[in-house]
């Protein structure tokens, strides 16, 4: 079977910049994949809702974030279809279908769900649209009739359940969308520089949108091998975030070689290991920031980027809406 042809679709809640965890873990993926396929991006902005539905001050400045990180990092709107999901309303009647066809019970055994309501304290999550959030999802890529969904493992069993969801429908009023695929990203292994994973939540983060002399004061002050207090102390490369995250990005075998001689018999210092690797992450950030500072330069063109992007969405989304009203009965 040939993948040429096929629609990739995916998207993300606005939650602010983006960082190196993002980029390395799930942006240059979609780089790779808008070479070759179709693709649609979009922003969750109705997803974040679910949870942010008392607070939504924020919402609009993290959409203009992320697309502005998007475009930055080469997410290129000639190639593909970037959008935000709220602009494009055939979304919404297609989860009001869907959320008519799809038993509680299958909802209520959702893992991510039951998950979060445990855990989010300071929120109450026990509102219809959070529940729902699988259902608007499988709205959001069935939409498009999208053969393959890349998303993390969190996300996977979101996935599997929009097949569910599609096979009932399919099932109910006729083959009209084809079973989404995952396309599993492999686990962020991106560490932060406290050494836990690159997370905004940790404060640990390099983001994309930080300036050089940002970036290089992270680094200089970022954790390493605990037992190394001083210079004269033999390390271990494995548990230290430099290393693993940034010197096995961007070294070469030699210079790793040279981190692992150097740290296990305290012949480098830390700050030495760490200059040696700073300057192939400001190359990787050169640009990234500069095509920035060029959209930064003409606010109204990421806008304009998007509600390009929603158009060509909504051409796609209304011709699927008209074909599966027609299945349905509901045309008149
Ligand atoms: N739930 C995803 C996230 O939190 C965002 C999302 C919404 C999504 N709809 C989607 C991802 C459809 C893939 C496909 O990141
Ligand atoms: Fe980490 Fe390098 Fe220091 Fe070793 S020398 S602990 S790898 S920063």
């Amino acid at each position: 079977m040939t993948d040429i042809g096929k629609r990739v679709l995916s998207g993300m809640r606005p939650s602010g910049k983006l960082h190196l965890g993002h980029y390395h873990g799930v942006l240059k993926n979609w780089l790779e994949l808008q070479e070759k396929y179709e693709c649609f991006f979009f922003v969750a902005d109705w997803h974040a809702l679910t949870s942010e539905y008392a607070n939504t001050g924020g919402i609009r400045e993290s959409v203009i974030d992320m697309a502005l990180d998007w475009l930055s990092v080469g997410i290129d709107p000639e190639k593909s279809t970037i959008f935000v999901q709220s602009s494009v309303k055939e979304h919404a009647e297609l989860s009001l279908l869907l959320s008519m066809i799809t038993p509680l019970s299958w909802l209520e055994r959702n893992p991510t769900h039951k998950e979060q309501l445990k855990e989010v304290r300071d929120k109450d999550l026990g509102t219809y649209g959070f529940l729902g959030y699988p259902v608007l999802q499988t709205a959001d890529i069935i939409i498009y009739k999208a053969d393959m969904v890349p998303v993390g493992v969190d996300q996977a069993p979101h996935v599997e359940l929009s097949r569910e969801i599609t096979r009932r429908f399919n099932f109910l009023y006729g083959e009209i969308f084809p079973e989404p695929q995952t396309l599993l990203t492999p686990a962020q292994k991106f560490l932060g520089t406290d050494g836990r994973k690159m997370s905004k939540s940790y404060n640990n983060s390099i983001y994309l949108s930080d300036a050089p002399d940002v970036v290089e004061k992270k680094i200089r002050t970022m954790k390493t091998d605990p037992a190394r207090m001083r210079k004269t102390d033999p390390g271990n490369p494995e548990i230290c975030p430099v290393y693993m995250s940034f010197h096995k990005m961007h070294s070469s075998e030699e210079t790793l070689n040279w981190v692992k001689d150097g740290c296990t018999t305290a012949g480098i210092g830390c700050i030495e290991c760490k200059m040696s690797v700073l300057p192939k992450v400001q190359e990787e950030l050169l640009p990234i920031r500069k095509r920035r500072e060029e959209l930064s330069r003409n606010p109204a063109l990421i806008c304009d980027i998007l509600r390009a992007g929603d158009k060509r969405a909504r051409v796609v989304a209304a011709s699927t809406m008209k074909e599966v009203r027609g299945a349905m009965g509901m045309e008149f």
